[in-house]
């Protein structure tokens, strides 16, 4: 297969896909156009990806799925049996079905998955008191990723037709009862003490959903709990103080402290 060109396609809210999928395509060597899905306003562009062009895209993990919100702008793009790198970011605890949901969902769009990857990203709910994969990716997880780049342009140049990919994963995928919902009434608070209203927190939010005025307010009807706000906030005002993300991060942080590796599948 000929493939001169590729677009980058991620939906990012606390970096961490980003940094990964830049360095598999840095791997890959290819010249590409970067879609970043991750600002609010990005879900109304419809976006083409040609035959002739490789598409590498992303989303994070959210309770074993891809996050509703990447879904949904996700649906914006479509190919044209455009063969597709797909990567879920997880932070450390399981990807369980994200990776196959990813793969029938742009399956469905028209592209045709010729590799796949789980990477491990700094958890959005890591703090000090719950270090959760800290500083994930770190230095050896770029160094896989862009040898992973390299793999795909070594599978790209193969002849013959790419069989259909095989990624682990369940259908129906699970859905857990425990799992925060967008709209749930779960948001960062912010400490008016030391908050400076500078408005980072929501420059960054995916969804628009903080206004910064006299005091930093959130629509608790729409926040997805993706921590952008808390994991950029330049005062570290913005924090968590919800007692089921406290509960979850303690657990997360004991419980699924060992160090897991990418998984690539090509
Ligand atoms: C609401 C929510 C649910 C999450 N669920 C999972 C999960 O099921 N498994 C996991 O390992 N990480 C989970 N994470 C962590 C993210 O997958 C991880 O922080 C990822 O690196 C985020 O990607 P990004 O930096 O590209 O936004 C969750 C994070 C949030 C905010």
């Amino acid at each position: 297969m000929e493939i001169r060109k590729a677009k980058l396609i991620y939906y990012s809210p606390t970096g961490t896909g980003k940094t990964t999928v830049t360095a598999i395509m840095n791997g890959t060597g290819l010249d590409h156009d970067i879609i970043d899905l991750t600002p609010p306003g990005s879900d109304i562009k419809n976006c083409e990806v040609s035959s002739d062009e490789l598409a590498l895209i992303a989303a994070p993990v959210y309770s074993g799925r891809i996050s509703t919100v990447a879904a949904n702008r996700i649906k914006k793009l479509k190919g044209y049996n455009t063969p597709a790198v797909l990567v879920v970011m997880y932070g450390n605890r399981a990807f369980e079905d994200a990776l196959l949901e990813l793969k029938n969902l742009t399956s469905e769009l028209g592209f045709k998955a010729i590799a796949g990857a789980a990477f491990i990203g700094q958890h959005a709910f890591n703090s000090e008191k719950t270090p959760i994969a800290t500083g994930r990716p770190d230095a050896e997880d770029l160094m896989k990723a862009e040898a992973f780049g390299e793999k795909i342009m070594e599978k790209l140049r193969g002849v013959g037709d790419i069989p259909e990919l095989e990624v682990p994963g369940n259908y129906p995928y699970i859905v857990h009862p425990q799992r925060i919902k967008q709209g749930g009434g779960v948001v960062p608070e912010t400490n008016p003490e030391t908050c400076i209203l500078c408005g980072i927190c929501a420059s960054v939010c995916p969804i628009a959903c903080i206004e910064v005025a006299e005091s930093v307010n959130t629509d608790k009807t729409k926040c997805t709990a993706c921590s952008a706000c808390v994991q950029n906030c330049s005062t570290s005002s913005r924090h968590w103080t919800h007692e089921r993300v406290l509960r979850g991060a303690n657990r997360l942080a004991t419980v699924h402290g060992n160090r897991k590796e990418p998984e690539v599948f090509i």
